[in-house]
């Protein structure tokens, strides 16, 4: 028996769990799978309810379980509350707590959204880079940190910072991820101008020594976010740190036309770990049934890859996906001329359907 504890979240959080639920339960009907769920609240609901954004409570639950399945947070309900209590500092405190310091954000192109990215079609087609990510240092949480008056004017300051033996262990995240798909590592910084990445490209350097089969190469952040547009097909695995991270995986997601279709992984050392679609809660669009689900399926697939150890069943969750597009079926994201659009539910029904007759 595994445990997976649901945090829907804000926004279209709710909605899109709720179809990843959905698929869950196909699963469940269809394999040898027993999962024991529980659900707690996260972000700004939790703020609302119980005045912090997360709750001793959820963060228990969140150590205990096997796994996280996680939805969305944040929304302009809560932008202007006491900085400490904003939904993403819960998200940031959750990731921090677990320790889940590798981020795993792959860009795949499905071939039957090819039309639906804003570049053209040879540019993207066959695209697959994983952006490894650090997700529990750098700027996001270095000291000191704040906002301070000085000089009679008020002066925002944050701290760039990682340790060598932070690096070092995303760098190997990387390399070993690299070693089952194309063995090519780009390391990203910006070596020219921070101290803190001339040091991150000298370590990544040092740890590759153990990999020789691995191709490693280094880029500016710069030039990584030119060419991820110009010629996407030149990455396999992309390592970087928490900011940089940030940015280029919301890049590399809209290669593959939505951010709508983006899934990720954050992984502790023992491969626990926390799955949420790379897109945010979304909250123009929450409650009208129009959000695409298929990040969050998609997340629930990379959980069962990583933290259950049920490959089978990540493979045929996300054949699901394909089956569905495949028939045409698109939520307003990435919906073209020719193709069916359809709610957060139909996608989602969709693809439960999909999953069970196999
Ligand atoms: C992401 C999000 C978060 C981040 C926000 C919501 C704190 O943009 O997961 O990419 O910046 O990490
Ligand atoms: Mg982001």
């Amino acid at each position: 028996m595994s445990s997976i504890l649901v945090l829907p979240g804000d926004g279209i959080g709710p909605e899109i769990v709720e179809q990843a639920l959905r698929v869950l339960s196909a699963a469940e009907q269809r394999f040898d799978l027993n999962v024991e769920l529980d659900q707690a609240l996260v972000g700004g609901a939790a703020y609302d309810a119980e005045g912090d954004p997360l709750p001793e409570s959820t963060l228990a639950k969140a150590r205990a379980a096997d796994a996280i399945l996680f939805g969305a947070i944040g929304g302009p309900k809560w932008d202007t509350i006491e900085r400490d209590k904003r939904p993403e500092r819960g998200l940031l405190r959750l990731r921090s707590s677990l320790g889940l310091f590798a981020n795993l954000r792959p860009a795949i192109l499905f071939p039957q959204l090819a039309d639906a990215s804003s570049l053209k079609p040879e540019v993207v087609s066959g695209l697959d880079i994983l952006i490894v990510r650090e997700l529990t240092g750098g700027i996001y949480f270095g000291q000191p940190r704040g906002i301070k008056e000085e000089n009679g004017e008020r002066v925002g300051f944050n701290t760039y910072v990682y340790s060598e033996s932070e690096m070092k262990r995303i760098a190997r995240v990387a390399f070993d991820l690299a070693m089952q798909r194309g063995k090519r590592v780009c390391s990203v910084d910006k070596a020219n101008v921070l101290e803190v990445t001339e040091l991150w490209k000298e370590v990544v350097t040092e740890e590759a020594k153990a990999y020789p089969e691995i191709e490693l190469s280094h880029m500016y952040v710069d030039n990584a976010a030119m060419q991820l547009v110009r010629a996407p097909k030149q990455f396999d695995v992309i390592v970087t740190g928490n900011l940089f991270g940030d940015i280029l995986s919301d890049e590399a997601a809209m290669l593959t036309g939505s951010i709508g279709m983006l899934p990720s992984a954050s992984l502790d050392e023992n491969r626990k770990g926390l799955y949420e679609p790379c897109h945010g809660s979304a909250p123009d669009i929450a409650g009208q049934g129009i959000a695409n689900p298929l990040a969050t399926i998609m997340s629930l697939a990379m959980l069962m890859r990583y933290s259950l150890q049920r490959g089978d069943v990540a493979d045929a969750i996300e054949s699901a996906v394909e089956k569905v597009l495949d028939q045409g079926l698109r939520t307003a994201d990435i919906y073209t001329e020719g193709t069916r659009k359809v709610s957060t539910g139909e996608m989602g029904a969709a693809v439960a359907e999909a999953l069970s007759h196999g």
